[in-house]
């Protein structure tokens, strides 16, 4: 996936919410975007999923702009997990898999289990047919980021764009994600995900820095990584163990 060029300017705001990004994602890569509330984070995936048209500048799929594909094929092959992860009504099992006709049961458990969601969805009344609320409302924020997510890691995605998709998991919810980007790469997948929290910086491949609707850095995270993210929160320096077995 490119991006050359990326504005979006609306009316209304006079800065640009986006101003002349440009990046591309290798094949199998994990590209995490960090940068401050307002950065224009959301809004660039947006428009990745094809939800919201750029002002100027291109996107492309394979080399062909994303205008040129056929939408249907774009949502088999880009799954996109929204920031605020709603949920239309239908069961949990619909929910997963989307409008693909084709979807084996299977199909939705093995996308669950990658999302970590199978055990919270088989404690559920109903299970995989349990139905959920129009506004997702009968689930708790986590199970619903964990549904959306199983949505986003469905069938044969090539590209996965997650929105801030750990803000309310849990530490063994985050693992098993930080899994489930690994798993989804080792399969060819190329994920660009958005996040304010450092755990997803250790899965990246290269990150994205925006601030303010500008990119202010682009590149591998040792070259990139802010001060800020890269305070030390939960790895100390650990002495190494002694050499030639445990002392008296
Ligand atoms: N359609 C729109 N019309 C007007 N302003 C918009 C529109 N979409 C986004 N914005 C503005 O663009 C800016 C970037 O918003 P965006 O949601 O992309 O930020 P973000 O980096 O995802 O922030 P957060 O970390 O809080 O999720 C914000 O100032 C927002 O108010
Ligand atoms: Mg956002």
């Amino acid at each position: 996936m490119e991006v050359t060029g990326l504005v979006f300017r609306t009316a209304d705001v006079r800065r640009p919410i986006l101003a002349g990004i440009t990046f591309d994602c290798p094949p199998a890569s994990v590209v995490i975007i960090i940068g401050p509330t307002g950065a224009g984070k959301s809004t660039l995936l947006r428009m990745i999923a094809g939800l919201a048209r750029p002002t100027a500048g291109t996107i492309r799929f394979d080399g062909s702009a994303i205008e040129n594909w056929d939408p249907d094929q774009l949502g088999c092959y880009v799954g996109y997990l929204p920031q605020d992860a709603e949920l239309m009504g239908g069961t949990v099992a619909e929910a997963i898999a989307g409008f693909d006709e084709s979807a084996t049961d299977e199909d939705v458990v093995r996308a669950a289990v990658l999302a970590s969601a199978h055990d919270m969805i088989v404690s559920l009344p109903r299970g995989y047919e349990t139905e959920i609320g129009r506004d997702g409302s009968r689930l708790s924020g986590g199970q619903r980021q964990r549904i959306g997510l199983a949505r986003a890691f469905f069938g044969k995605r090539r590209l996965i764009l997650l929105d801030e998709p750990n803000s309310n998991l849990d530490y063994e919810g985050e693992e098993a994600l930080c899994d489930a980007i690994r798993q989804a790469k080792a399969r060819g997948a190329t994920l660009l995900v958005a996040t304010h929290r450092p755990r997803l910086l250790t899965v990246a491949d290269l990150i994205l820095f925006l601030r303010d609707g500008a990119q202010v850095a682009f590149g591998v995270p040792s070259e990139v990584m802010p001060q800020s993210m890269s305070r030390p929160t939960s790895v100390r320096r650990v002495r190494p163990a002694a050499q030639g077995g445990a002392r008296p």
